[in-house]
């Protein structure tokens, strides 16, 4: 693909080719020139980075799951003979009672925990195959947003974020300018000098979703992100996830959230005590 219609944009952040990292690197200067708003090359761009990524959703999964069935040391079958395939670019809640294994799904997605049983392969690498040492290299292209917010309380917002990007070898002004990118798109540039106990549990999520996009992830994984906050501010937060899906980053949430699954239409998987009973595409929480 060529980069003159990219170039088109307003010139700074979307400058070079369609490239992975462009495509993201141009979903911060999109939040600056809205659809419908803007100049219109910019819009142009917008559009242009549409039609690649309905090209790339075409190419193969990025995570196949065979089989897989994880036994705790307390006898549970968390998870039982589940078989999943998600393709790039999809966008996809998982649902369930308590208990049902949605975390357990999610773990083993990050290789956070191994299967008892079966294969989980996520960006063509079987995951129990991955050595220990290889697997930071993994994390690298995932990002994973919990409930439990988990940001430094003793560093700024911006280092927060940065942080993230420090650790995968990035420096200088490189880190300055994606960090401000990535809290541009969640609205929260003007607090990139601030301390999280300053902000609220909807911006300290919002926090927690610029560092888990920061570097640019292939996958991007949450286990229950709205879990404690109200309802409006919950929707802002999986209108950003959404956004990134948009632009290119698979999404995999677990969630109760049962007003934002019903209103979003995305693909449900709907799991119980452990098994895949449900898989419907433009789903609802419930049947
Ligand atoms: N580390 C663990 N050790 C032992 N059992 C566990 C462990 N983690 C989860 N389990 C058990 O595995 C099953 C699935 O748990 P999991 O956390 O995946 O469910 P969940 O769908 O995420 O539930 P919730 O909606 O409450 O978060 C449960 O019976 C749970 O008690
Ligand atoms: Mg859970």
């Amino acid at each position: 693909m060529s980069s003159p219609a990219v170039r088109k944009d307003d010139g700074n952040a979307c400058e070079g080719a369609a490239s992975r990292g462009a495509l993201f690197a141009c979903y911060g200067a999109r939040s600056l020139i809205p659809a419908g708003f803007g100049n219109r090359n910019g819009v142009y761009a917008v559009e242009y980075m549409h039609v690649s990524i309905d090209l790339r959703r075409k190419v193969t999964s990025l995570i196949a799951l065979r089989g897989v069935s994880k036994v705790y040391g307390s006898g549970i079958f968390a998870l039982s003979q589940v078989d999943l395939d998600i393709r790039k670019g999809e966008f996809v809640f998982v649902v369930g009672p308590s208990g049902a294994g949605k975390s357990t799904l999610i773990k083993l997605l990050y290789r956070e925990e191994t299967p008892t049983e079966g294969q989980v392969v996520v960006g063509g690498k079987d995951l129990s195959k991955i050595r220990r040492r290889d697997v930071p290299y993994l994390r690298r292209k995932i990002g994973v947003v919990f409930q439990d917010i988990k940001l430094l309380e003793d560093r700024t917002v911006g280092e927060n974020v940065a942080f993230a990007l420090r650790v995968t070898g990035y420096a200088g002004r490189d880190v300055a300018k994606r960090v401000s990118q990535v809290l541009s798109l969640v609205g929260l540039k003007d607090r990139q000098d601030g301390y999280p106990p300053e902000l609220s549990g909807g911006e300290q999520q919002r926090v927690a979703i610029a560092r888990a996009l920061v570097r640019n992830p292939d996958l991007l994984l949450a286990d229950e992100p709205s879990g404690n906050l109200d309802p409006a501010t919950s929707a802002e937060i999986f209108k950003l996830m959404e956004r990134a899906n948009m632009y290119g980053t698979t999404v995999v949430v677990a969630t109760h959230a049962r007003h934002i699954v019903d209103s979003m239409r995305k693909r449900v998987v709907e799991l119980k005590k452990g098994a895949v009973v449900r898989d419907v595409r433009r789903g609802a929480y419930d049947y």
